[in-house]
């Protein structure tokens, strides 16, 4: 038996299709892409009507908190995992700031078999670069990325010791292990809570100055630079970080940076009303760090789109703004915040978006996925990019729901998401409309 995926509008960035046509599986593989109506499917054959929508390769969203173990009662793998399945995403890293951290082998492996056994997409654990994240020794890198492992990072935490740094990105660069410092200095961050800005000073909150990410995202690519080794850094939010890292890029530096949805949609702006949900490291910055961002995805300085996914309980965001814990929800708003305030405004096609959130990661991670060619994993993403939408955090698969986008009118929706050809979330108002009872 194979799936069709009929009549849909077939986007598949590793190759620039972009043209509406049938997608075939087979096995959960990629059987191929033809033409709209020219090959019949048989009886037996399950279709699966896609006029009207986008059909493309599964999300790979390169930065998740899963939080477990340890902090089962913000999130856990079953979790997560049925979150991103409902945002499209198809592969999530996760980050290794678990309580113990992932730090070594058991760890990498437990993480492992919990999604085997529980998850309902693919998960690529992150290991931490130093024991406990402590910041102090390295951990086996080689024995880790054996196991699976597909970057390094002490996430939420960075190493804070330059010398170190520059061993462990010998060490990683060695094994072609990608290292992902989390940009902070916290010696510049300090208390601070929000964007140090005309805003923070109107509200009585104290700054993390700009420098905090700039000044690690420095010190990291001089590091990258001289090492050869790859860095990507992640959450970049400032117009610094992205002129830094263009000028490295065109020196041939193997930097590969993210920014996630709340950078792009966000300013400090929304600090008003001091709602914990804004509360996010790094914090959210001013228009013209957005607008250099949003440069920076076009001309691929920022190469991908991951949303730093961070869910707190309840108890964590309910109380006074300098006490929340910093986080945002991201995995099911990431697609439609997209697709509304950067494909609608024409600032990148709906091509460009997805190669962002799929084929760009993977490729950064080196990871098989992101792509619809015959022979890939059948990882997909159908969706409506038009269909208008009111984000409702009640609603969410996530156990935590700390969003700043709750009510949020929004483009597009996730009608099916596939992993290894089978489906693994839909839509029930769309499906309906696909399989008439
Ligand atoms: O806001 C954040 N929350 N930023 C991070 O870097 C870590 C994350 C978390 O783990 O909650």
């Amino acid at each position: 038996m194979k799936t069709l995926i009929k009549g849909g509008r077939i986007l598949d960035p590793a190759t620039g299709h972009d043209a509406i046509g049938d997608l075939w599986i087979q096995d959960g593989k990629i059987e191929s892409i033809t033409p709209p109506g020219a090959k019949a499917p048989q009886t037996k054959d399950h279709v699966i009507s896609a006029a009207g929508l986008a059909v493309a390769p599964g999300l790979v969203d390169m930065h998740v908190h899963l939080r477990e173990p340890g902090a089962e009662y913000k999130e856990t793998i079953a979790s997560g995992t049925r979150a991103a399945a409902a945002g499209g995403i198809t592969s999530v890293a996760c980050m290794p700031n678990t309580d113990p951290p992932i730090d070594n082998l058991a760890m990498v492996e437990l993480v492992l078999s919990k999604a085997k056994y529980q998850g309902v997409v693919n998960v690529y654990p992150v290991a931490c670069v130093t024991r406990g994240r402590e910041g102090k020794v390295l951990t086996e890198m080689g024995e880790l990325k054996a196991a699976g492992v597909v970057a390094v990072s002490d996430d939420g935490d960075p190493v804070s010791s330059p010398a170190l740094m520059r061993c462990a990105l010998q060490y990683a660069g060695m094994l072609d292990l990608l290292m992902i410092n989390h940009a902070e200095d916290k010696g510049l961050s300090g208390k601070g809570v929000a964007h140090a800005g005309f805003q923070s000073m109107l509200l009585g909150l104290s700054g993390i100055p700009r420098s905090a990410l700039e000044v690690m995202i420095a010190r990291d690519l001089i590091l990258a630079e001289e090492t050869g080794s790859r860095i990507h850094v992640p959450h970049v939010s400032t117009e610094g970080g992205v002129r830094m890292i263009r000028e490295a890029k065109a020196r041939g530096v193997l930097v590969t940076a993210e920014t996630a949805p709340h950078y792009l949609v966000l300013t400090d702006d929304s600090l008003q009303g001091y709602d914990t949900n804004v509360r996010v490291n790094p914090p959210l910055a001013e228009q013209k760090d957005q607008e250099a961002l949003l440069a920076g995805l076009r001309d691929g300085t920022i190469d991908a789109i991951a949303t730093d996914h961070a869910p707190h309980s309840r108890r964590e965001k309910e109380m006074e703004f300098a006490l929340a814990a910093p986080g945002i929800c991201g995995l099911e708003t990431s697609l439609s915040l997209i697709l509304t305030a950067l494909v609608e405004t024409k600032i990148l096609t709906l091509l460009q978006a997805v190669q962002c959130m799929s084929f760009n990661p993977a490729r950064i991670l080196k990871i098989p996925k992101g792509t619809l060619k015959p022979g890939a994993d059948a990882d997909v993403v159908v969706f409506n990019p038009q269909a208008e939408r009111v984000i409702r955090a009640s609603a969410f698969l996530s156990q935590a729901d700390n969003t700043p986008f709750d009510g949020w009118k929004v483009k597009g929706e996730v009608v099916m998401t596939l992993v290894g050809g089978r489906s693994v979330f839909e839509n029930n108002e769309h499906t309906k409309a696909i399989h008439p009872a």
